[in-house]
């Protein structure tokens, strides 16, 4: 089952009219990352939890034929956690080991191999854990050796740096693990406590320090962080046209119907489908999706989401998330001023 309701409150304002699963990493929706690491490790039968995003998700994801996959979509009233998800999901899960996936969660490396491993070893659930800069921000594990002795929630004092990742290997178990918790502090069935249940109650749990890189994106530092470690890894192609008056240096993706006029491009960055980049300048690690117009400005290392449009911007835009349909221009009118519509939560920095 892969988690894709929540609302997205570190994500604001983004997330008042959008789905944070659905923000683009270098131009694919997140969740549709997970949807592959879960086809890459055999799963073939995928929930999708939803909340009030649920038409827009369906709409993104369908029926799972784009992946070969089969999807059921299944409502969650509320978010009030990941162990609740797992109840709500029970009628779906019907007594079979699976594996929960946090649909804002990138693994670089998959998860195939724990899944190999989970589907060959007798433990009732297997967890992944990772060294995070900030455990408070996640649950966190203490371990003794490789025997887990304790996980908690969001801690103020972290007993360790070794943070849960959200994807989890479950058998039927944890659904009476999840019955038996009580909603914590933040009102939610936090899936860190049910497993702590299967511990207590002589269940074996077993932890998996992955190496490699992983992120929750919830914040936009990590999602800008998500798009750079993704778009590293491109290769250059270009489906669009590029004038002979541009320059395109490095590692960048030009998709289908998208042109670069009278403009410099220095990868790894990559332009969407029938986006414009006129008279621009486009930096390292920048992601534009499609049906973008970006004239006259200067744009590095962010995110702009579809059918945005930048014009004549005096300074160089960085560090950004741009959502969807928003317009960015110098006014050249008078009087002289500042004109801003901008929804509640936004950020705006000057120079
Ligand atoms: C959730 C889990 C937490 C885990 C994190 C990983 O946090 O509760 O234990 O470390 O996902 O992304 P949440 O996103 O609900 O704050």
């Amino acid at each position: 089952m892969i988690l894709s309701g929540g609302a997205g409150t570190r994500l604001r304002p983004i997330t008042h009219t959008s789905a944070k699963q659905l923000v683009p990493v270098a131009n694919k929706p997140i969740l549709f990352y997970g949807i592959e690491a879960l086809k890459e490790a055999g799963i073939s039968q995928i929930g999708i939890i939803v909340g009030d995003t649920e038409d827009e998700i369906r709409e993104a994801v369908g029926d799972g034929s784009a992946w070969g996959v089969s999807i059921t979509y299944i409502r969650q009233e509320a978010p009030l956690g990941l162990a609740h998800a797992v109840l709500t999901a029970a009628g779906f899960l019907a007594d079979t080991p699976f594996v929960m996936y946090l649909g804002d969660n990138l693994i670089k490396e998959g998860i195939a191999d724990f899944v190999d491993e989970f589907r060959r070893k007798d433990v009732d659930a297997l967890i992944l854990l990772a060294h995070v800069t900030e455990p408070q921000r996640f649950g966190v594990a203490e371990l003794d050796g490789s025997r887990i002795v304790r996980l908690v929630e969001k801690p103020e004092q972290p007993p360790s740096d070794l943070a849960l990742v959200g994807a989890y290997m479950f058998r039927p178990s944890i659904l009476e693990a999840s019955r038996s918790i009580t909603p914590s502090w933040r009102d939610e069935l936090e899936i860190t406590d049910a497993i702590q249940h299967l511990i207590d109650h002589g269940h074996r749990v077993e932890a998996h320090v992955i190496d490699g890189w992983w992120k929750d994106t919830g914040h936009l530092e990590d999602l800008l962080e998500a798009n750079r470690i993704v778009l590293e890894n491109i290769e250059a192609r270009c489906d669009g046209s590029i004038d002979a008056d541009s320059r395109v240096d490095g590692r960048v993706i030009v998709e289908e119907g998208a042109e670069v006029v009278r403009s410099s491009v220095r990868g790894p960055a990559i332009i969407g489908k029938g986006t414009r980049i006129i008279d621009s300048y486009i930096g390292p690690f920048t992601s534009i999706y499609y049906g973008v117009t970006v004239e006259g400005s200067e744009l590095e290392h962010s995110i702009v989401m579809e059918n945005s449009s930048i014009a004549n911007i005096p300074g160089r835009i960085e560090n950004s998330l741009i959502g969807k349909n928003v317009e960015i221009c110098r006014c050249f009118e008078l009087p002289k001023t500042f004109r801003f519509v901008l929804g509640d939560n936004s950020r705006v920095g000057l120079i």
